[in-house]
C-alpha cells in the first residue's frame, strides 16, 4: 500500500506587496532583494486569518479530489504562525470544511512542515489506520516579522496549500504514489533560525526575552540548505534505487533561487527541472511546496507516470525529501 496525492488547492491572500514597496519601509531595492533571493512580489495578508486561508485551500483541494469533507479521516496543518495557540489551525480547518469524521491536529516543522506532513500521512495510511487524509501547508509570517529588519523582511510571504492523498495499493512499487522519504533534524543548530513564542509574564518569571520575531543567520541556513538539500535528494534516490537523471520534477522549498540553482548544480540535473514560483510568493514556509506543486498541476505540467522529488528545508534545524510518483 502507499499514499497517493489525488487532489491538490491553494489560497494566496490578494494583497500584493513589491520590492519598490519594501524600498519605501527599509533601506533595500529591488535589485539587491532580486539578484539575493528572486523574490520580486509576495503575498502579504490583511483581513485572512491563516485558517480562512487554509480552509479555502483545503476547499480547492477537496473539490479537485472529487471529495467532501466528510470523507476524510485525518486533517494535518504544518504551520508556525497558527492563529491560536489552541485551538489548533487543523480544528479550525475542520469546523469550516464539516470534516465531522477526522481527527485533527498541527505540526510544526517550520518550512519543512508540508513534507513531515506528508510523511506522517504515509506512515498512517501504512499502519491501515487512516484512508482519507488532508494536508495543508498554511503562514501568515507576515506577523512573526519585525518590519523594521531589512535582512529578513523582504524574505517572507504569506498563503496557504492543500492536498488530498489517499491509500493505494503496492507499497514502494511501481504504483502512483509515495515511493521513498528521508527527514531529518539538526536541535543543535537551531539557534541560527528562531522566532520566540510567548514571553513567561507570570509573577516569579526571573528573564525577559528579547525579541519576539523571526531571527536569521541567512548565512548559515544558506550554507546549510545547500549542503543538505542534494545530500537527502540523494539518500532518497538511493533508498528507491532510482537515478536521479530520471526524476522529471525537483519541487523544492521556495526560500532562495541562488539555493535552488547550487543544489541543482551539486545533482548535475539541469535548472529547468526545478521550478520555482519565489518571484511571485516569496518564502512561504510550510505553504511553499504545496503551492508550487497546485500550481503545476493545475497548468497540466504533471503527467502521470512522472517522477517528483518534494524537498524541504528551514527552522529546526529540518530538511528532507521525498519520492512520489505522479
Ligand atoms: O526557509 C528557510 C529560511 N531561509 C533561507 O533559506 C535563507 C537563506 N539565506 C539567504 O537566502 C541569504 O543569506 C540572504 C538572502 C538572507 C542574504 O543574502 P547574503 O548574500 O547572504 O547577504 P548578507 O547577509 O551577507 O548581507 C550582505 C550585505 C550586508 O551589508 P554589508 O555588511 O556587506 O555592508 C547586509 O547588511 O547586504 C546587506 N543587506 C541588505 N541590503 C539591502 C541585508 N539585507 C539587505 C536588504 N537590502 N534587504
Amino acid at each position: 500500500m502507499t499514499t497517493k496525492i489525488i487532489g491538490t488547492g491553494s489560497y494566496l491572500p490578494e494583497h500584493v506587496v513589491s520590492n519598490d514597496d519594501l524600498a519605501k519601509l527599509v533601506d533595500t531595492s529591488d535589485e539587491w532583494i532580486a539578484s539575493r533571493t528572486g523574490i520580486r512580489n509576495r503575498r502579504i495578508a490583511t483581513k485572512e486569518s491563516g485558517a480562512d486561508m487554509a480552509a479555502a485551500a483545503a476547499e480547492e483541494a477537496l473539490k479537485d479530489a472529487g471529495m467532501d469533507g466528510s470523507e476524510i479521516d485525518l486533517i494535518l496543518v504544518a504551520t508556525c504562525s497558527s492563529d491560536f495557540q489552541f485551538p489548533s489551525t487543523a480544528c479550525l480547518v475542520q469546523k469550516a470544511i464539516h470534516a465531522t469524521n477526522a481527527a485533527a491536529f498541527d505540526l510544526s516543522a517550520a518550512c519543512s512542515g508540508f513534507l513531515f506532513a506528508l510523511h506522517t500521512a504515509h506512515a498512517y495510511i501504512c499502519a491501515g489506520i487512516y484512508k482519507n487524509i488532508l494536508l495543508v501547508g498554511v503562514e501568515v509570517l507576515s506577523k512573526l516579522i519585525d518590519w523594521n529588519d531589512r535582512s529578513t523582511c523582504v524574505l517572507f510571504g504569506d498563503g496557504a496549500s492543500a492536498c488530498v492523498v489517499e491509500r493505494g495499493e503496492g507499497l514502494y512499487s511501481a504504483d502512483h504514489g509515495m515511493e521513498g522519504f528521508v527527514q531529518w533534524s539538526d536541535g543543535v543548530s537551531g539557534e541560527v533560525l528562531t522566532c520566540p513564542g510567548r514571553k513567561i509574564e507570570n509573577p516569579w518569571k526571573e528573564n525577559d526575552s528579547e525579541t519576539e520575531y523571526i531571527q536569521m543567520n541567512g548565512q548559515e541556513v544558506f550554507r546549510f540548505a545547500v549542503k543538505k538539500v542534494p545530500e537527502c535528494i540523494r539518500q532518497v534516490t538511493e533508498k528507491t534505487e532510482t537515478q536521479i537523471e530520471t526524476i522529471d520534477w525537483f519541487i523544492l522549498h521556495q526560500a532562495n533561487s541562488r539555493i535552488i540553482q547550487s543544489v541543482a548544480k551539486r545533482l548535475g540535473v539541469p535548472e529547468e527541472k526545478f521550478p520555482m514560483n519565489m518571484e511571485q510568493y516569496g518564502n512561504t514556509s510550510a505553504a511553499s511546496i504545496p503551492i508550487l506543486l497546485d500550481e503545476m498541476n493545475k497548468k497540466g505540467m504533471l503527467q502521470p507516470g512522472q517522477k517528483i522529488i518534494l524537498s524541504g528545508f528551514g527552522a529546526g534545524l529540518t530538511w528532507g525529501a521525498a519520492q512520489i510518483e505522479w
